[in-house]
């Protein structure tokens, strides 16, 4: 036995000389280490000796097994910092890198904050609403009545306990009433949703940029000049402003604000909707707060609400409005702060 296990030792070395790659190294693990390889069979043997033999054949196998088993490291390794070394040699650290992507802000995001830093100048605070909103908050304080068509199932999402998607971010203009006593003076950019059918010019949900100003004498005036030097601003001084007699259940008298720049080739566009908080929403804000800071006999105020996708589509001349949500990197790049 002592003859086979020298044998063995020799043929198991030399095999794992002769490996060249790890997976032939694998191979002779298993066949001199496995458990039906070479050593176990010879282990087999031991049972045919005598009590004597056994314990110093024992130590020459695991001799073998330790020297196999030293030897099969030793070439791993030696495989590993071969392969490691060409894997190294055939990169040139002297070629130029991969540049890294610059990714760059939405063209709404853009455009918020362009609206967001001229209004700022005219000390307008940012407010924010929850875009679940309830009916009250939506609909009944904004003096909108039960039968309106905004309130529709049809036109509005609902949700099972009877909250909605707001329609519109005129709720924040209720919900920083109650909040918040006289004078107050806020824009709020934010999400609004309705069932329209998608197409190049309708989302079902869209980004609005409410404004509310109150205090005592705030009059028509105030919010012509406001809108007026907010659209100069953004579109530039040759632009003309009409506001255009409209109805909205929330503010009396209501307009919507039409512009025309020459960019435009003098087409008039529709823009927003504005005017005067009407009397009987200061009145629902009144009991809501249980106190007069917003009695309507000595407070008055305006409210606007503009869509800020249609406003971005006329600055960078997007004619699809489902571009700004499809997250196209080709379109995406090309916006550069506006
Ligand atoms: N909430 C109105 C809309 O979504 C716009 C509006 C806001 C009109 C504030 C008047 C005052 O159409």
């Amino acid at each position: 036995m002592e003859t086979q296990i020298a044998a063995l030792r020799i043929k198991a070395l030399a095999a794992i000389a002769e490996a060249s790659d790890a997976h032939a190294l694998k191979e002779s693990r298993v066949r001199f280490l496995g458990k039906t390889g070479s050593i176990s069979l010879l282990s087999e043997g031991m049972r045919h000796l005598s009590k004597e033999e056994r314990p110093v054949m024992g130590k020459l196998l695991n001799e073998l097994r330790s020297a196999v088993t030293a030897s099969l490291d030793e070439k791993e390794s030696a495989l590993t910092a071969q392969s490691d070394a060409a894997a190294f040699a055939a990169i040139d650290a002297t070629l130029p890198g991969t540049a890294p992507e610059v990714g760059s802000l939405h063209p709404l995001t853009l455009l918020v904050d362009r609206a967001v830093q001229i209004f700022r100048r005219l000390g307008f605070a940012i407010a924010d609403g929850p875009d679940i909103e309830t009916e009250w908050h939506c609909f009944d304080a904004l003096n909108t009545p039960a039968d309106h068509p905004a309130r529709n199932e049809q036109d509005t999402f609902y949700l099972p306990d009877g909250r909605l998607l707001r329609t519109h971010t005129s709720s924040i203009q209720i919900r920083t009433m109650v909040n918040h006593p006289p004078p107050i003076r806020i824009i709020a950019p934010g999400a609004a949703y309705r069932r329209d059918e998608v197409d190049a010019t309708h989302l079902a949900q869209f980004t609005q940029m409410e404004g509310l100003a109150i205090a005592p004498g705030i009059s028509l005036a105030d919010l012509k000049g406001t809108l007026e030097f907010f659209f100069q601003e953004l579109f530039g001084f040759g632009t003309e402003i009409r506001f255009r007699p409209h109805f909205f259940p929330f503010t009396e008298p209501s307009y919507e604000i039409d512009l025309c720049t020459e960019a435009r080739g003098g087409k008039w566009m529709e823009l927003a909707g504005c005017g005067m908080v009407d009397p009987a929403v200061l009145a629902e804000v009144s009991r809501q707060r249980g106190d007069e800071a917003y009695d309507p006999e000595k407070v008055s105020g305006f409210a606007f609400g503009f869509g800020l996708d249609r406003l971005a589509m006329n600055l960078t001349g997007v004619s699809d409005i489902r571009m700004f949500t499809e997250n196209d990197l080709r379109f995406l790049s090309r916006f550069c702060p506006l």
